[in-house]
């Protein structure tokens, strides 16, 4: 494997993500990671990735020494250059002027690592620091117009590079990572999501023995996919599966969860129906966080109050935490990263509890969003629940601007439903990343026969996104949006208008509370 040692820069998971695609696992730690030789043991060798600060500047990120004890080969990526650079005696300066797009590349010297490069090479250049002297023992091996662009000690097997090869753009970028991973590390193709599933269960297995195991679940992809895991992995007696029906669901969610967890083989499954308790709660309450507050609070007392006489004796909590949450809130990863979503999700005592107790199982908690989908189709989870869009958890109750209550769910759900249903029928769905209807706190005049009326405005949302944190808006035919408008007022009769959201992420965000 190939570690990534992260100095904060935004591209770590992309590096990381472009040297699985190779079939070679990789992984991402932190620079204060003292890498001990248990850690080391299967890794071939280190990446240093990108950051947002200088390494001239106070604070700036240092490596632990023993990355560079490890003899390990080391490819440094923009700031992991410059990091090598200073550590070993060459300088680096601020330039007057950044060097950002693309550029390219004259090769003064033959490189391992451009092996099958041609020179002339266009390169993805972002940065404001630049090597002024390189370090002892390195030889500059790629000169854009104006600065070094590689350098290395091929004795000692360190590579530093002044462009991004993770990303798109730039020109030869994988085959440059290949020759590292594969040329210079020797690192093998072990990597597959059998060998993962494999693993993973057989770790699953031997931690939890006979104790029993409950998992919530949220309807997700996520949670499905933990639970199949769960299911083939031990007895299923031993599975327990909770899941609350909040009352704020989509269109004929809970059936659909219970299907496809039963065809999965889950005999314990619990569907407990709250929906009264959180209508209540949430009657009257129009403001957005609180509405979360609510739900959240809620959450945590039905789990505590429900989960009680339902398994006996010490049991795992298994949940589904993908990688990239462990990145997004600064625990997979050390304090350089940024925290750049908080979570939305409620810290629940009952996790915080289990988790200090050690009884938590997260066995995709080394993955990404697509290769949960594609462990989730290894472990044959029906189509329709491994490309599901994304639901928040405090469900509808975010997508009823305003205060909540049963009139309103409904009429959401029957316009949600006709929308999604509209973007299977006319194979979008697949091509969209979340798509769903906003019911206004608003109604606007409209005629039907010759009365005025007033109705409803019901805002659509359809976005295509790679992983939520930034998104652009679908761009419709209008045929299809004018289609699914007068669908949507036909059959529900309280909506009167139906606009469509165009606003990207950021400024906007995806839900509108
Ligand atoms: P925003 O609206 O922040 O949404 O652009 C980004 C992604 O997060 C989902 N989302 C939530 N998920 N609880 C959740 O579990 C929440 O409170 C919540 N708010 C937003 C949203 O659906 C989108 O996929």
């Amino acid at each position: 494997k190939i570690l990534i040692v992260d100095f904060g820069g935004q591209t770590a998971q992309l590096i990381a993500r472009r040297i699985r695609d190779f079939g070679v696992y990789s992984d991402i730690v932190a620079p204060e990671t003292n890498l001990s030789p248990n850690i080391l043991s299967d890794v071939k060798g280190l990446i240093f990735s990108g950051s947002p600060w200088s390494v001239y500047e106070e604070g700036a990120p240092v490596v632990h020494p023993s990355a560079y004890e490890s003899g390990l080969p080391i490819l440094g990526i923009c700031y992991g250059f410059h990091r090598m650079t200073t550590d070993f005696g060459g300088s680096v300066l601020g330039l007057a002027k950044k060097e950002y797009g693309r550029a390219a590349l004259r090769f003064p010297k033959p490189s391992k690592l451009f092996d099958g490069v041609p020179e002339g090479f266009i390169s993805w250049m972002s940065h404001g620091d630049s090597i002024a002297e390189v370090a002892e023992g390195f030889q500059i091996t790629a000169r854009s117009a104006d600065h070094p662009a590689a350098a290395e000690d091929p004795e000692k097997r360190r590579y530093g590079l002044q462009f991004h090869p993770e990303v798109t753009h730039c020109e030869y970028g994988i085959k440059i990572l290949e020759n590292f991973v594969f040329g210079i590390c020797g690192a093998d193709k072990g990597w597959s999501m059998e060998g993962y599933l494999e693993e993973v269960s057989a770790s699953i297995k031997k931690r939890v023995g006979d104790h029993p195991v409950l998992l919530l679940i949220s309807g997700g992809v996520d949670s499905s996919v933990v639970a199949g895991v769960l299911l083939s992995a031990l007895d299923p007696e031993k599975v327990h599966l909770m899941y609350i029906d909040t009352g704020l669901m989509r269109k004929g969610e809970t059936e659909a969860v219970r299907k496809s967890l039963e065809a999965l083989g889950a005999t314990h499954l619990s569907i407990i129906d709250a929906g009264d308790r959180f209508l209540h709660a949430l009657e009257g309450v129009d403001d957005p966080e609180e509405k979360r507050r609510i739900i959240g609070d809620l959450f945590v007392e039905v789990q505590k109050s429900d989960i009680v006489g339902k398994i006996d004796g010490d049991y795992f909590l298994a949940q589904g935490t993908l990688y990239t949450d462990l990145i997004e809130s600064g625990k997979g990863v050390g304090k350089n990263a940024k925290v750049i979503k908080s979570h939305h999700n409620v810290r629940s005592p009952l996790i915080e509890a289990k988790r200090n107790a050690g009884m938590i199982i997260e066995p995709l908690d080394r993955l990404y969003k697509d290769e949960v989908r594609r462990l989730g189709r290894l472990i044959g989870l029906s189509e329709s629940v491994v490309g599901r869009h994304p639901f928040p958890g405090p469900g509808l109750a975010v997508r009823i601007l305003g205060a909540v209550d049963r009139e309103k769910c409904r009429i959401l759900r029957e316009a949600d439903a006709i929308f999604i249903e509209e973007l299977h029928r006319r194979k979008l769905y697949d091509e969209i990343w979340q798509a769903f209807a906003v019911l206004l706190p608003i109604k606007s005049v409209g005629v039907t026969g010759d009365a005025r009326r007033y109705g409803y405005v019901l805002a659509l949302r359809a976005i295509v996104s790679h992983d939520g944190m930034t998104a652009d808006v679908y761009p419709f035919d209008t045929k299809d949006l004018l289609e699914i408008s007068s669908l949507i007022t036909n059959s529900v009769s309280e909506i009167g208008r139906v606009v469509y959201d165009v606003s990207s992420k950021p400024p906007a965000t995806i839900e509108w509370e």
